[in-house]
């Protein structure tokens, strides 16, 4: 029977993903209502404190391999905790980069974009972390570099809207979408 409390590192974050059920312990010799109480609210709380690991694909697009900046911009990724848990350098075809972009495929710019895409190698990734999605996106900057804060990557390497260095999935719906366009389960190891 359980009839223990889910344990935290002095950190305070649960021990494990589900928690590991111990004996109950009442260090501080509480009331019994109160050290219950007390367990109830801390596991809430903590639980709210939990950030999810994610994994999200990057590109690094052809004017950032032309202008040889894949660890620069690898860098940026490490230095912020995400992992790059599979990565390769691939020539895109017109198809493969017009099926990538296909949500695209009504704009103005959807034609330019995939022979820019095409235009030289991409460095196509899968990037893994607490919060990898939103933070990928706020290393990477807006997608115009001209309104990208200072310190991203766009706002550091990218040439224009087009040439703007990276993409990175906006959602978890697109990231595993975007992730099985190009990787295998087997070739991502985290
Ligand atoms: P990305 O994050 O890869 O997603 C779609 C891409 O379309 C975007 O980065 C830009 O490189 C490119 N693009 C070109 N023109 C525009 C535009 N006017 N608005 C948005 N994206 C554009």
């Amino acid at each position: 029977m359980n009839n223990g409390i889910i344990k935290f590192f002095s950190n305070g974050l649960p021990v494990g993903a589900v928690g590991v059920i111990t004996r109950p312990r009442n260090p501080k010799g509480w009331k019994n209502s109160h050290f219950r109480e007390n367990v109830i609210l801390n596991h809430r709380t903590l639980r709210g404190y939990q950030m999810a690991i994610e994994q999200t694909l990057s590109i690094i697009k052809p004017d950032a391999t032309r202008r040889n900046l894949t660890g620069k911009i690898n860098q940026r990724f490490e230095d912020a905790g995400l992992r790059i848990v599979a990565q390769k350098r691939i020539q895109l075809t017109p198809a493969q980069a017009e099926g990538f972009y296909a949500v695209h495929s009504e704009r103005a710019f959807f034609g330019d974009l995939c022979t820019f895409m095409t235009s030289g190698p991409v460095v196509v990734q899968v990037l893994e972390g607490e919060s990898a999605i939103t933070k990928n996106r706020e290393i990477m900057g807006a997608t115009n570099p001209a309104q990208a804060d200072e310190g991203t990557i766009r706002k550091d390497f990218a040439e224009d809207i087009e040439a703007n260095s990276v993409h990175g999935s906006d959602s978890p719906e697109t990231a595993a979408e975007e992730i099985s366009y190009f990787f295998s389960k087997l070739e991502i190891v985290g």
